[in-house]
């Protein structure tokens, strides 16, 4: 089997791997927000990137070739990594003490993994819609950090392209293919994939709340953040 060195350490991998496949599945954590397993490429967050040869490279992108030496927890790339997460914290409004994610959030999971302690940048505060017109499911865009995950999982999952990406710049939203743009309108169900692979707590089902107690969620009790999705 081919290989190549995550700092310094052999990983395996088979062809048509990309880095992150192939150290996910080693179980070596590389930070993402937006690399799914069962998800095809997309590159939208950048937390996921790493330097070979010297130049930056997003690993969920990246194709695996043997021989590569790849840096991953590096000082500088760890403090990327930590700006990028505060400038997300920053574009939208991420309360975490009164979130139903909290602990189980990938977002907050990475915050706490890079050791950040503050905003950094001013908060923007930005208006945005929370959406309670579908039976089963919330959709809180203040929440949302435009990773696209429902928005390939609705269309390579489920078929249905319920979600998309519209505007650009700081106006850059999620949209909801419906009549009327809301999610009730939509065809989006309970059980698709894209109603369950939001990595924060922008979109969630309905009626389950604190079920689970601080504490005893996924991010309180396994470890580490950056290897795994928690539950949705
Ligand atoms: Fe990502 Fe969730 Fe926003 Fe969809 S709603 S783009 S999964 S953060
Ligand atoms: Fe690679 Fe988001 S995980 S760009």
């Amino acid at each position: 089997m081919n290989h190549f060195l995550l700092d310094g350490t052999e990983v395996p991998f088979t062809e048509g791997d990309t880095l992150m496949d192939a150290a996910q599945r080693a179980g070596h954590a590389i930070a993402h927000l937006c690399w799914d397993a069962t998800l095809g490429q997309s590159g939208a967050c950048r937390l996921c990137s790493v330097r070979i040869d010297g130049r930056l490279a997003a690993a969920c992108t990246t194709p695996a070739q043997a021989g590569l030496a790849v840096e991953n927890r590096t000082p500088e790339l760890d403090a990327r990594r930590l700006r990028l997460t505060q400038m997300l914290f920053v574009e939208g409004n991420h309360f975490c003490p009164g979130c139903e994610k909290s602990g189980d959030c990938l977002l907050q999971a990475t915050a706490y993994a890079l050791g950040m302690t503050g905003m950094h940048y001013d908060m923007q505060a930005p208006v945005r819609p929370v959406d309670a017109s579908h039976p089963d499911i919330w959709l809180d865009l203040n929440r949302c950090i435009l990773c696209k995950l429902c928005v390939r999982a609705s269309n390579e999952s489920d078929g249905k392209g319920v979600f998309a990406i519209g505007g650009h710049g700081i106006g850059t939203h999620l949209l909801v293919n419906s009549p009327t743009g809301l999610l009730g309108d939509s065809r989006l169900a309970a059980e698709d994939h894209a109603a369950h692979i939001c990595p924060v707590g922008a979109i969630l089902p309905k009626r389950r709340g604190f079920a689970v107690p601080i504490g005893e969620r996924h991010f309180d009790t396994t470890a580490p953040p950056e290897a795994s999705h928690g539950p949705d």
